[in-house]
C-alpha cells in the first residue's frame, strides 16, 4: 500500500497546527541538549533536526521528522541504530514520552550525554544506550522490537546488513522498519520491494525524505532479499570504484604535492584556461 505523506489542501490548515505544536515541543529540548553536548556538534554529519553544517532547526526537514513523530505513537519498542545527538530520539519522546527506546552508536562523543539529557527530561520513557558497532551489537541483543530506525552509516552494504540483523528481533513476521535518506540506498530500496510483501510505504515530501516499510518477513522472501541486493549492488560498483579513486587521488596530491601547492595551481588554471573541465579541476585543486 502506498501512501503519499505529503500536505495535501484539505489537511493543510491542520498540519501546519500540527508542526507548529510539533516545533513548540522540541524546541527547549534542541537547545538543551546542545549544551549538554558542551555547545559541540559534529560538523557536516546531519540528524532530523540539523542539516550538519550548523546547530540551527531545519524546518525543510519537518516532512521526515512528522513521519517519525506519528510512528513513535503508534509503537511502544523502538531500537534506533545511529543515536548522534538524539535528535531523532527527541522527535520520538515528543510524540509518545512513555516510549521504550534502544539506541546504537559507534561513537560517544554525543550520544551519552544526550540520552542522559532525554532520560532526566522524560522521566517516564526508557532509554537505553549501547556503543559499538551497529551489526555486533545488534547481534548481541535478545529483546523483541516493534519499530527499527535505521540512521547509522549511510552506506548500503552496511544498512543491508543491518536489515537482515534487525529481522531477527521483530515482534512478528511484521517488520515496520524507518530509514533514513533514502535517496542513498535506492538499490536496497529496489530489493526491498521486489523481495518482500509491502503492506505499507511511505516516503514524506522533505528535504532528505526517509523511507517507512511495513514487510511481511518470511525466510524465502528474506533469501530473494538477499539476491536482489547483490545483483543491483553489482550496478553500483562502477559509481563506488569512482568515488574511491578521486579520494585516492586527492590524498595522494595531499601528500606528495602538498595543500599549498595545489590551491595555487588551482588558482593559476582558473585564471589563464577557459576550458570546462580545466575550470572545475582548478576549482577542485583551490578547495582540496
Ligand atoms: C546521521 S547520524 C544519526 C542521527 C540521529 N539519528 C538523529 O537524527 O538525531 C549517524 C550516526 O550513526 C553513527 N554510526 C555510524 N556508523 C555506525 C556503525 N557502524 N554502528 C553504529 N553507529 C554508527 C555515527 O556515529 C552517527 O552518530
Amino acid at each position: 500500500m502506498k501512501i503519499n505523506y505529503s500536505s495535501n489542501k484539505g489537511n493543510l490548515k491542520k498540519n501546519n497546527l500540527k508542526e507548529k505544536n510539533f516545533e513548540k515541543k522540541i524546541k527547549k529540548h534542541f537547545m538543551g541538549i546542545y549544551y549538554a553536548c558542551g555547545k559541540k556538534f559534529w560538523y557536516s554529519c546531519g540528524s532530523y533536526l540539523i542539516d550538519g553544517q550548523r546547530y540551527k532547526y531545519d524546518k525543510q526537514m519537518i516532512g521526515k521528522q512528522m513521519l517519525l513523530f506519528d510512528l513513535a505513537k503508534k509503537n511502544s519498542r523502538v531500537l534506533e541504530i545511529g543515536v548522534y545527538m538524539g535528535h531523532s530520539i527527541l522527535i520520538m519522546l515528543a510524540s509518545n514520552p512513555k516510549l521504550e527506546i534502544t539506541g546504537i552508536d559507534i561513537d560517544e562523543r554525543f550520544a551519552p550525554k544526550a540520552i542522559n539529557y532525554l532520560k532526566k527530561k522524560f522521566p517516564k520513557a526508557k532509554l537505553d544506550f549501547l556503543k559499538g558497532d551497529s551489526i555486533i551489537t545488534v547481534n548481541s541483543i535478545i529483546k523483541k522490537y516493534d519499530l527499527f530506525h535505521i540512521d547509522g552509516d549511510h552506506k548500503t552494504p552496511k544498512i543491508f546488513r543491518e536489515i537482515i540483523a534487525c529481522t531477527k528481533l521483530t515482534k512478528n513476521n511484521n517488520m515496520k522498519i524507518l530509514f533514513d535518506d533514502v535517496d542513498m540506498m535506492k538499490s536496497l530500496e529496489r530489493s526491498l520491494i521486489l523481495a518482500f510483501q509491502v503492506k505499507k510505504y511511505i516516503k514524506p515530501k522533505s528535504k532528505y525524505p526517509n523511507l517507512y516499510l511495513e514487510i511481511k518477513l518470511d525466510k524465502i522472501s528474506i533469501f530473494k532479499f538477499k539476491l536482489f541486493f547483490y545483483f543491483f549492488y553489482l550496478f553500483e560498483l562502477p559509481g563506488i570504484i569512482f568515488h574511491f579513486l578521486k579520494s585516492l587521488i586527492r590524498n595522494l596530491l595531499l601528500i606528495f604535492v602538498g595543500k599549498k601547492i595545489c590551491n595555487n595551481l588551482g588558482k593559476f588554471i582558473l585564471n589563464y584556461f577557459t576550458n570546462n573541465y580545466l575550470i572545475s579541476f582548478g576549482k577542485k585543486l583551490k578547495n582540496i
